[in-house]
């Protein structure tokens, strides 16, 4: 049986954002129903996407994760619009890094708030129509710094490696309902934002260690992610996927 996200529905959190984006425009592609959530704008891509062949099942919500109010307003509006929730993907994040001795206790703060916050609370909203459905599958979209601890970024590293238990213990507690949870970590992405971000020397590292020996782009995650929305990836509970061309091998 081919691999198939046709009519499923997804909700991606920092949807309108690079990775997010790349995601939901294959999810889109292959006929699943795709709410884009961010307190960035994300209508034009939705726009955009609603002229994709399947594309009529896209909506863009502005909702922060932060906010448990934003939060229960996304599920809702899913729910109206589609009538049930099969996937979230918690993929809204900071990953800026800054040297610990710069790292201000205000920084570490917002960091743990949208990276760990926003994962839980995004995931308190969605889990009841999971629930009753008696399905569903959280990913979150992890890094895989949380193997190497890559310096300069402790808040980042700490809130990632936050969520991956939180992924074992979802995995546990909600597994019994169906509802399965899953981490997946990409390694340094060359992106305009990374390129931003990071100095050369940062992708001159990656890229002599990553086996495959090509720098990973968004577009390379989006068909892992196609299969973990799938039904056939019902059984992937508490994993931690690496794609990161090998860099780490955990
Ligand atoms: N870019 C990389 O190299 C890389 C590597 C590994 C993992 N990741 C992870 O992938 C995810 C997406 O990263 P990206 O590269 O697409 O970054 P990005 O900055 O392009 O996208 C992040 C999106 O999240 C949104 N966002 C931020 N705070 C939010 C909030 N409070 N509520 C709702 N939305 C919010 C932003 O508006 C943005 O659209 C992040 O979790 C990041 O940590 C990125």
């Amino acid at each position: 049986m081919a691999i198939s996200v046709k009519d499923r529905v997804v909700v991606i959190t920092g949807g309108a954002g690079e990775i997010g984006s790349v995601l939901a425009r294959r999810l889109v592609e292959e006929g699943a129903a795709v709410v884009i959530a961010d307190i960035a704008d994300g209508r034009e891509l939705a726009a955009e996407l609603k002229k994709a062949k399947r594309g009529n099942k896209v909506i863009y919500v502005k909702a922060d994760v932060t906010s448990e109010k934003d939060m229960a307003k996304l599920a809702a509006t899913t729910l109206k619009n589609f009538g049930r929730i099969d996937v979230l993907i918690n993929n809204a994040g900071l990953f800026t890094g800054t040297p610990f001795d710069e790292l201000t206790y205000a920084e570490w703060q917002k960091r743990m708030k949208v990276n760990v916050d926003g994962v839980f609370l995004a995931t308190k909203a969605v889990v009841p129509a999971m629930t009753e459905q008696g399905e569903g599958k959280i990913i979150n979209i992890g890094s895989d710094t949380v193997w190497m601890g890559t310096p300069g970024m402790a808040h980042y590293v700490t809130s990632k490696a936050a969520v991956l238990g939180l992924t074992r213990e979802l995995a546990n507690e909600l597994g019994p309902r169906g509802i399965t949870t899953v981490y997946v970590t990409p390694t340094l992405l060359d992106t305009p934002g990374t390129r931003a971000a990071f100095q050369q020397a940062h992708f001159d590292y990656v890229q002599s260690h990553t086996p495959i020996g090509q720098l990973e782009t968004p577009e390379d995650i989006a068909g892992l992610i196609v299969f973990l929305c799938s039904p056939e990836a019902r059984f992937v509970n508490g994993s931690a996927i690496n794609i990161g061309g090998g860099i780490s091998m955990h």
